[in-house]
C-alpha cells in the first residue's frame, strides 16, 4: 500500500537546505530530508573534508540529526543532488547510507524520493534498493 504523506513537501524541505551542503572538491551539492515515525522532519547536507574520506554523505547526516533527536523509526527519505543548483540527474543513495537508514526502519516500508523536483521523482522502497539486507534483527539472540 502506497504510504500517505505529502511527498512534493518532504521534496521541498531537502530543495531548501541543499544550498547548505558543504562539497568545495565535488562540487555535488546532496541534501536529504527524513521523516520519521513521529512526523517530524530531519534535514542533512553532504559535509566533505580537505582529508576527503573523513567527508560524509547527506543521507547518513540526515538519519544522525534525526537519531541524535531521539527518533528512532524512519519512515521516509527524499534525496536531491547536483551541481551549480540544477539536479538534472535521480540521485541514488550510496551503499554505506543504504545500510545506515536499514538500521532504523522496516525496509518494506521505507519510502526513499530519488527526487530532481517536487514534481519529478523516483519512488523506491529501501528493500528494492538494499535487498536481502541484514540488519538488528540478525544479531538478536536466539
Ligand atoms: N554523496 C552524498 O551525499 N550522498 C550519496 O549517496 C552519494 C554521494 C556525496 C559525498 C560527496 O560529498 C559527494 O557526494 C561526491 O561523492
Amino acid at each position: 500500500m502506497k504510504k500517505d504523506f505529502d511527498r512534493a513537501s518532504l521534496i521541498r524541505r531537502a530543495l531548501a537546505q541543499q544550498k547548505e551542503a558543504y562539497a568545495p572538491y565535488s562540487g555535488y551539492q546532496v541534501s536529504a530530508a527524513v521523516l520519521t515515525g513521529s512526523g517530524t522532519v530531519y534535514t542533512g547536507v553532504n559535509v566533505e573534508n580537505a582529508s576527503y574520506p573523513a567527508g560524509i554523505c547527506a543521507e547518513r547526516n540526515a538519519v544522525f540529526h534525526a537519531v541524535s533527536c531521539g527518533e528512532r523509526r524512519l519512515t521516509a527519505i527524499a534525496i536531491v543532488a547536483g551541481r551549480d543548483g540544477a539536479n538534472v540527474n535521480f540521485p541514488s543513495p550510496c551503499g554505506i547510507c543504504r545500510q545506515v537508514m536499514r538500521e532504523f526502519c522496516n525496509p518494506k516500508e521505507m519510502t526513499v524520493l530519488l527526487a530532481k523536483s517536487p514534481e519529478e521523482y523516483k519512488e523506491m522502497t529501501l528493500e528494492e534498493l538494499l535487498p536481502e539486507s541484514f540488519g538488528p534483527e540478525d544479531l538478536a539472540r536466539g
